[in-house]
């Protein structure tokens, strides 16, 4: 963390002439194979990372939540409790005021309190900057609740809490996301992938802790928003073909009823290659737990690069700057497999690779990065960390 608990405190005392009550936070994520699956109901296996959102809170006493960010010095927003809770200025506030509408309609009393955020989850990145965000917001405002009144100690599940988290994202900030990431950032955990079913909300932790690998990600530093349009365009192409093959959602398609509908006229164009894309990485999420249980890690990466190719084919969501990092990855030894992460656009890949080589590797790939476009990307490691926490 680039902030550390400490400076986030007293930068809290200074700001609100308090000492802040008690510390949470929410971390980011990547995601391990299972792209633009989760609104489709089907599987993702996301890991959450070591880079998080810190959430410093403290009662207050009026009927007003403040919130105010390290990330966004001058931009602070407040919440009138004694009236309804709509989105407002400043931007990056909508993601707490839909997060406390959230929670309250979901029967938790809100209280007066004072939150004060730090991230080190670069915006914009791909990371889940945003879930990051709520679930830590989330956490303030339940903990601020027990505070004063413990007998609303909250009852909200981690399944109910991401929903929420969700809803605030699509209602608040106007992006469109599917499960994903609000719930890695709730139920993650150290040394363990989350295999989640974004249907039944089901989840198996599995084990992705092998101390000779290691998970590089690269960022890009193109920047993508949810809400520009893209996502929810491949997200109605998605739905568009479901109807046509005529199930409630893509998860319930297999590759042979694609092609007979594809020969049959039924699906073309656009929504055929979305539905080729989501119906392949659904299969692929699968065969990726079971390599990685059996430890076959080349047969893992194999999968990440048919999950890359795809997302760049079929999906049409990556970009010159993530393919250029899969395949400077690709033929360096040592790797076992590459591919973007997240929504694409920009943004992160991820890189697995065994641990040894792992410094060498990332150089590999940031020089040539580098030689292509004239700057280099920044590499960092990153173990499977764990989900939203109280650190005080
Ligand atoms: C974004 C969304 C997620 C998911 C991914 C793509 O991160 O927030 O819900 O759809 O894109 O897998």
């Amino acid at each position: 963390m680039n902030t550390s608990i400490d400076q986030l405190k007293s930068a809290f005392e200074a700001s609100f002439g308090r000492k802040a009550a008690g510390v949470v936070r929410a971390p980011g994520r990547v995601n391990l194979i299972g792209e633009h699956t989760d609104y489709n109901d089907g599987f993702v296996l996301p890991i959450a990372i070591e880079r998080q959102t810190v959430a410093a809170w403290s009662v207050g006493e009026g009927e007003a939540i403040r919130f105010r960010s390290a990330q966004a010095p001058g931009e602070d927003a407040e919440v009138d409790l004694s009236a309804d809770i709509q989105p407002g200025g400043p931007k990056w506030a909508n993601y707490c005021r839909g997060v406390a509408a959230g929670l309250r309609a979901h029967g938790l009393v809100l209280t007066g309190c004072d939150v004060m955020f730090a991230s080190d989850v670069p915006i914009g990145g791909g990371l889940s900057s945003s879930a990051s965000l709520e679930v830590a917001t989330a956490m303030a405002l339940i903990a601020a609740a027990a505070a004063t009144a413990p007998e609303s100690r909250s009852k909200i599940t981690p399944r109910e809490l991401a929903l929420i988290c969700q809803k605030a994202e699509h209602d608040f900030a106007g992006a469109p996301c599917g499960i994903m990431d609000q719930s890695i950032a709730i139920l993650g955990q150290p040394g363990r992938a989350l295999l989640l079913d974004c249907r039944s909300g089901e989840t198996r932790q599995i084990p992705f802790g092998d101390p000779n690998l290691v998970l590089l990600v690269a960022d890009t530093e193109v920047k993508h928003a949810i809400s520009d349009g893209g996502y929810a365009a491949r997200r109605d192409q998605c739905y568009g073909a479901a109807a046509r093959l005529a199930v409630p959602a893509l998860r319930d398609a297999d590759g042979p009823r694609i092609e007979q509908a594809a020969a049959a006229g039924l699906l073309a164009g656009k929504e055929l290659m979305r539905a080729r894309h989501v119906v392949g990485e659904i299969e692929r999420v699968g065969q990726a737990v079971e390599a990685l249980s059996a430890g076959d890690y080349p047969a893992f990466g194999r999968l990440m690069y048919g999950s890359h190719e795809s997302l760049r084919d079929d999906y049409e969501v990556s970009c010159d700057e993530l393919d250029a990092i899969v395949e400077l990855a690709r033929p360096t030894g040592g790797v076992y497999g590459a591919r973007m992460t997240g929504g694409g656009f920009g943004g992160c890949a991820i890189v697995l690779v065994q641990a040894d080589p792992a410094a060498a590797i990332a150089e590999t790939i940031a020089a040539g990065f580098a030689s292509r476009f004239g700057r280099r990307c920044p590499i960092f490691a990153t173990r499977a960390a764990q989900g939203a926490s109280v650190v005080e």
